[in-house]
């Protein structure tokens, strides 16, 4: 009997399509997947996992199914929940979803609490909130779990800063750390989805504006080069100095945030960080300003404070609230400040997603097959999974490259030959 919690299973025929269509652009989970089905590497796994109910996570899902696993799903965003995907998940395939599109921060946590009944051995996180759970309210969980992945570069952080207070109680993989994952996810998937997310709650013109990016880590980095190409100019605002110069050296205009606000047209954070944009900035900016935040939690722009000064705003599309700021000028608010491209949009686009969620899907592999138990630590991606991830994406996409001649690997490992 599965267990589940989703919005109407009756969307589940148009889940089913939905996740058939993202299937087709995602060869090397697949790949994995019919690997996964003949050799059972996950057989008695149990697997909680916390990610953006998409097309893509279905897909992983049904890898992890494959391989044997007894698969718990919850959303790792609000907002982020396709409706028929989680019907078609729980309905259909016989995986327990827990995630309802809009639902509110006590069914979110809820949600988590009904994933974790399975007392899983193994987590996937996607921004920490089931390992901070565990921490939190269920510590015995943590004694049998083999380990867990986190997906995201905010979970990372969170995760390495409960390892410096020594009381990470379980072996994590960053999976977010592959190069497979963030040169690919975070830059060309972020890129694209967030732009993609504003257009399709605005139908903006991106021609001729001025975007100012803040932050420019790999997510900024894809975003304000897809801005640019679409004929944006665009100004980045950094608080680390390599970052900036980077930035100025890739062709932006780099300044403080304090003047980016006057001179922006639409807004986007991609920092990781809390308030980045806050009440000061939004006082400054020009009328008819759009801000959307492309980070995990929706604490960059610092909503708390425009609404004690001009109150909750009102909704003029769906997606987009506006504020008056009571001297003729408005400003607006994209998806609540959460997750523009998955609550607005549907997220990376699957051809993306399958590199993260191969590294997913051979991440939990590798945990299985350990003959030491890790010592309770954020670890990196073994490289060998990073590059079989590439070999295969490159495969699949009919790219062929050299490899290296004896003589060239000789060279390389040695230190005589100079000048
Ligand atoms: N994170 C960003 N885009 C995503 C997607 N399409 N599916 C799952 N997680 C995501």
């Amino acid at each position: 009997m599965v267990r589940f919690d989703v919005k109407d299973v009756t969307l589940a025929s148009e889940g089913i399509r939905r996740i058939q269509w993202a299937g087709r652009d995602m060869p090397v989970t697949k790949l994995i997947q019919e690997r996964f089905a003949r050799e059972k590497p996950l057989e008695g796994m149990r697997l909680t996992a916390c990610l953006h109910v998409t097309a893509e996570t279905a897909n992983l899902m049904l890898a992890l199914q494959a391989g044997g696993a007894e698969v718990r799903l919850t959303a790792s965003n609000p907002l982020s929940t396709q409706d028929d995907v989680a019907a078609a998940l729980s309905a259909e395939y016989g995986i327990s979803v827990f995630a309802i599109n809009g639902e509110d921060d006590s069914t979110y946590y809820q949600h988590i609490h009904s994933a974790l009944e399975h007392k899983p051995t193994m987590t996937m996180d996607d921004g920490a909130d089931v390992v901070a759970t565990i921490h939190k309210e269920y510590p015995e969980l943590a004694k049998a779990m083999l380990g867990g992945t986190e997906e995201t570069t905010t979970g990372v952080v969170r995760l390495r800063s409960l390892q410096r207070e020594g009381r990470l109680q379980y072996p994590i993989v960053a999976v977010n750390d592959a190069d497979t994952k963030h040169f690919f996810d975070n830059r060309y998937g972020t890129g694209q989805s967030t732009l993609d997310g504003i257009t399709r709650a605005t139908n903006i013109l991106w021609a001729g504006r001025t975007v100012v990016v803040i932050g420019y880590g790999w997510c900024g980095r894809g975003v304000a080069s897809r801005a640019r190409g679409l004929g944006a100019q665009v100004i980045v605002t950094e608080i680390d100095p390599i970052r900036a110069l980077e930035a100025a050296m890739d062709g932006f205009r780099v300044m403080p945030m304090s003047e980016a606000s006057t001179e922006g047209d639409v807004f986007i954070t991609v920092t990781g960080n809390a308030k980045t944009i806050s009440i000061e900035h939004m006082e400054r900016m020009k009328h008819g300003a759009l801000l959307a935040n492309s980070g995990h939690f929706d604490v960059e722009i610092d909503l708390a404070a425009l609404h004690d000064r001009v109150g909750e705003g009102r909704s003029v599309r769906p997606q987009v609230q506006a504020y008056d700021l009571g001297d003729g000028r408005t400003i607006h608010v994209l998806s609540q400040g959460r997750l523009v491209n998955l609550a607005a949009a549907e997220g990376h686009p699957s051809a993306v997603m399958d590199m993260s969620f191969a590294n997913q899907a051979l991440v939990t592999e590798h945990l299985t097959k350990l003959s030491e138990p890790l010592a309770k630590e954020v670890y990196r991606v073994p490289y060998e999974i990073d590059a079989e991830v590439g070999r295969l994406k490159l495969q699949s996409m009919g790219i062929k490259i050299d490899s290296a001649t004896v003589e060239q690997e000789r060279y390389m490992q040695s230190w005589e030959i100079g000048t």
